[in-house]
């Protein structure tokens, strides 16, 4: 698709990792660029606000949440240290995690119990999964009485699992267990609606499936847990002697962490405009297809699986090749770009090596061809 901006002669199956931009998304983001640096003043301390709060108010409205619940933050880490420094959480508190979670991520809640000294206890779901409520069960036999907050991924990122993260929201509350929910990629590959997610707190990528500029993200918090959360960052937002005043102290702690360029903030609403005019539920379902190509035809290859059922997975595809004894992974995925231009992750999770194949608007049959025959080529030797 020639909407995008990559390279014609690369075959881009890593979407996951960064998004890609649609040109007219990528025309918005420069036309912010330029109106600001017109006349700085103007733009940050006049116009921004307003400009802000319209862009916050149409991604709540395409997440299914009040524009009060989310602001717009850089990244899913900004908002996981914030939960992870900022909750109070105390020595004999658990943080219950799952097995296939972020590094980064994991990371920031592991320095935060070194600070603090909670614990965290992470939890196996066992590959393959089967059924939903099988993945809950299994997650669920994590929880303690000490358990206060839940922190697991929509969809995740070593493993491309989606998981049924509004089941768990609904069983932690009925426990009165705080949950934190990483979607980095969610938005833009799942129909979002966050009120029914019944998440305390959610995270979120604009930059990856919503195909927005690089770093925007989203944090929501729910009306009624927003007292619970200091920000991570004080600025003109904070205190009595605030001079930087928004609808509610969750919106004014924020969205003003001193300057910073706004432009991929504010190009969110094309990116939503984008979504709706061309990825289309039929263009979407091409993609999820071309996903499912690439596991079906990959996993005819003698040692290579398919890890997920269909059900579990949609625009990102996951294979292992752990009876293929790659030594170095790093390797491979060096060879695929250099010997066939192929853009891919090869992860090790554990003790299993794993290709995950993102699929969007822009993938064709041929690229998906040309990435299984790379497959045979490199393991037949
Ligand atoms: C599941 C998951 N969570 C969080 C992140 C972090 O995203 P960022 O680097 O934008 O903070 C990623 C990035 O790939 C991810 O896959």
């Amino acid at each position: 698709m020639s909407d995008f901006l990559l390279e014609p002669d690369v075959i881009f199956l890593n979407h996951g990792s960064f998004g890609a931009c649609p040109a007219l998304v990528f025309d918005k983001y420069q036309h912010w660029h330029r109106q600001l640096e017109r006349q700085p003043v103007r733009f940050l301390q006049r116009e921004l606000p307003g400009l802000l709060a319209d862009a916050r108010r149409q991604l709540a409205d395409y997440l299914g949440a009040r524009s009060t619940e989310v602001t717009f933050v850089a990244n899913p880490t900004f908002a996981a240290n914030t939960i992870a420094r900022c909750l109070p959480l105390a020595s004999g508190d658990e943080v219950l995690i799952s097995d296939q979670e972020y590094g980064a991520c994991r990371f920031a809640f592991q320095f935060a119990a070194q600070q603090k000294g909670f614990r965290i206890v992470e939890q196996s779901i066992p590959l393959p999964v089967e059924t939903d409520e099988a993945i809950v069960e299994a997650f669920w036999q994590g929880v303690t009485k000490n358990t206060k907050l839940i922190f697991i991924s929509h969809i995740t990122s070593t493993t491309a699992l989606t998981l049924p993260v509004a089941k768990i929201c609904q069983r932690a509350r009925e426990a009165g267990i705080l949950t934190m929910i990483d979607g980095a990629h969610a938005p833009g590959q799942i129909d979002m609606n966050l009120e029914e997610i019944g998440a305390d707190f959610y995270t979120a990528t604009c930059h990856k499936w919503m195909c927005a500029p690089k770093g925007s993200g989203m944090f929501y918090v729910r009306e009624d847990r927003q007292h619970l959360i200091d920000p991570l960052v004080v600025g003109w937002g904070w205190g009595p002697e605030k001079t930087f005043h928004r609808e509610n102290d969750f919106i004014s702690n924020h969205e003003w962490l001193g300057t910073y360029d706004p432009a991929a903030y504010l190009t969110v609403p094309t990116a939503i405009d984008w979504h709706k005019t061309y990825f289309t539920q039929e263009v979407r379902q091409r993609s999820c297809d071309l996903a499912r190509m690439a596991v079906d035809l990959s996993a005819q290859i003698d040692g290579i699986e398919r890890v997920h059922p269909d059900a579990f997975f949609r625009q990102m595809g996951l294979i292992d090749i752990t009876a293929h004894q790659v030594e170095d992974h790093v390797q491979l995925k060096t060879h695929l770009y250099d010997a066939y231009k192929i853009e891919v992750p090869v992860i090790r999770w554990k003790d299993r090596t794993l290709i995950r194949v993102s699929s969007h608007a822009y993938t064709t049959e041929q690229h998906i061809h040309t990435f299984v025959q790379a497959l045979k080529e490199t393991f037949s030797t």
